[in-house]
């Protein structure tokens, strides 16, 4: 799970050092730490996390869900958690906030493949989707399988984040290790290439994936 404030760290940090030499030393240190790059890695984050479209496969009314794979389909383990920001300085950790994730499964395929209320679905053809709210620290956490590749997109996962007080926004996240390749180039639907979507995910030791998404709300 990621800090409360990393912005807020940052400034502690330099602070802490006392000697405006060093502060600046420190400054310079830090200089590639610029906003807009990559949130997840270098504790800057990029500001309001930008919108994106909700795609085709938003199925409204999905259960609570914290292991997103209820259905148990094959794939490589994931596992995606972070925290959402809002505020008046939109650097404060939210409670209770809903958090939506959906996404295609090894091969692809959503389940459904449509965007009707979850009622108007048979139970076992849903899998892949469902809502989680943040802690008193602002944390959510899923579980599920990596995403598989679908033509046309590179590998992602759907969001829809609703916050009190906050604009609800829906986006998207992405992988950071295909950054730049070839399955990105042929993706035109989200041509904003906000550093912080993408999620370094890393092995968790045991065949699964780890990543973290932190999330940024404007108040409404
Ligand atoms: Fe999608």
């Amino acid at each position: 799970m990621t800090k409360p404030s990393k912005a807020t760290n940052r400034k502690e940090f330099i602070k802490t050092l006392g000697l405006g030499a060093i502060a600046i030393t420190a400054g310079n240190m830090l200089s590639s730490c610029d906003k807009g790059e990559d949130d997840n890695n270098t504790g800057e984050h990029c500001g309001t996390t930008d919108e994106t479209t909700a795609g085709p496969y938003y199925v409204p009314g999905t259960p609570n869900a914290v292991n997103l794979n209820f259905q148990g389909a094959a794939g490589t383990p994931m596992k995606i958690s972070g925290t959402i920001y809002g505020g008046d300085d939109g650097e404060t950790p939210l409670a209770n906030v809903r958090v939506e994730a959906w996404h295609a499964d090894d091969s692809g395929q959503y389940w459904p493949a449509g965007n009707d209320n979850y009622s108007s679905y048979n139970p076992a053809e849903v899998n892949l989707r469902g809502i989680g709210f943040t802690n008193s620290n602002g944390q959510y956490a899923f579980e599920s399988i990596r995403p598989g590749l679908y033509p046309g997109r590179r590998r992602h996962i759907h969001w829809y984040i609703v916050a009190q007080e906050h604009e609800p926004i829906f986006t998207q996240s992405y992988w950071a290790d295909e950054k730049g390749t070839a399955i990105e180039a042929q993706d035109g639907t989200d041509t904003n290439t906000e550093d912080c979507r993408y999620v370094e995910f890393k092995d968790d030791g045991n065949g699964g994936i780890v990543g973290e998404f932190d999330i940024y709300l404007k108040k409404s």
